[in-house]
């Protein structure tokens, strides 16, 4: 399905993993215009090992997959369904580089401990960690539950403090490290009806700031990356009146994100080029909010 003046300009292969063609299209000023599928070659993040979290779609994919395309040896994080992990698993093995999966609900410390020693078994110093897991419930105040609110702040906020506490001592001692934190616009710019999910961004956009001063001096780096509107099959979970043309329409640059757009950002932040950069939010939402 094409709309008047949309064309895809994706390949199927590039799309065909997590959303389908015929409800995602981006405007014809796509990706190619930008920068293109290549882009991940500019990186090269080889010999090096990267934890992911949430990694078995989506953005988390995205960041996984494009991580190995550079290089990288990668540890995914799924949090039950060990079999996405391991299609991404294989796919990310294809470019010859070490990538286990690790099943842990990241916003339970009990098995967030456990995963991160089996991590550093395998793949030893962790030098970039994505903190990439969120839950976005669209619920009134009245109708959020003490757990849910208590869901919502373990896997937004929780999770980042708990892979803090499991990796940033390894990276003070070997004096470097590169950590990124998955934060969204609703952390910024509020949003009714989701008072644990803005509350939760915005706090991890706190922690972010608070952690990079406290590991400067050791040359870790940790940012905050924040999402316009992502091309991925999240929302239609949670929004099934969801009409990703009619955003692109309300967005400048007319088209929705790509999710390797926000993995080229990690990567990005992660690389030695971004060095002097810490304690930001980048944001990359096609223009939709300007901060
Ligand atoms: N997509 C967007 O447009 C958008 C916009 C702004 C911000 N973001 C942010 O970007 C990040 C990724 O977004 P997404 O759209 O790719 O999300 P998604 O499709 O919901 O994927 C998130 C992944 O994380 C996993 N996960 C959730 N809680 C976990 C936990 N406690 N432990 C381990 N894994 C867990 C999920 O697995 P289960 O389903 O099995 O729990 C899922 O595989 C999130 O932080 C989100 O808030 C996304």
């Amino acid at each position: 399905m094409n709309h008047p003046g949309i064309s895809l300009v994706f390949s199927a292969q590039a799309v065909s993993d997590s959303f389908p063609l015929d409800r995602w299209p981006t405007t014809e000023r796509g990706l190619n215009a930008v920068g293109g599928t290549e882009m991940h070659a500019r990186f090269d993040f080889t010999g090096s090992n990267v934890l992911v979290t949430g990694a078995g779609r989506n953005i988390g994919r995205s960041i996984a997959l494009e991580f190995a395309k550079a290089g990288a040896n990668v540890a995914i994080n799924v949090r039950r369904n060990e079999q996405e992990g391991e299609l991404v698993a294989q796919e990310a093995r294809s470019h010859g580089v070490r990538v286990n999966v690790y099943v842990a609900d990241v916003a339970d410390f009990n098995e967030v401990a456990p995963m991160i020693t089996a991590v550093k078994e395998d793949f030893g110093f962790i030098d970039i960690y994505i903190s990439n897991v969120g839950l976005r419930l669209r619920q009134s105040l009245e109708g959020i539950s003490l757990e849910d609110w208590r869901r919502v702040l373990d896997t937004n906020l929780s999770a980042s403090f708990f892979l803090a506490k499991l990796l940033v001592a390894d990276m003070k001692r070997e004096r470097r490290g590169r950590i990124v934190h998955m934060s969204g616009l609703d952390g910024f710019i509020g949003q009714a009806l989701r008072a644990h999910t803005v509350a939760t961004k915005a706090g991890l956009h706190g922690f972010t700031k608070a952690l990079a001063l406290e590991v400067a001096e050791y040359g870790i780096t940790v940012n905050t990356v924040v999402p316009g509107i992502i091309n991925t099959t999240r929302p239609k979970k949670h929004y099934p009146h969801w009409d990703p043309i009619r955003l692109a329409d309300e967005v400048p640059l007319r088209r929705i994100g790509d999710p390797r757009e926000i993995a080229w950002t990690c990567m990005f932040l992660a690389s030695d080029e971004a060095g002097y950069i810490t304690g930001q939010a980048i944001h990359v939402n096609g223009g939709l909010a300007m901060f």
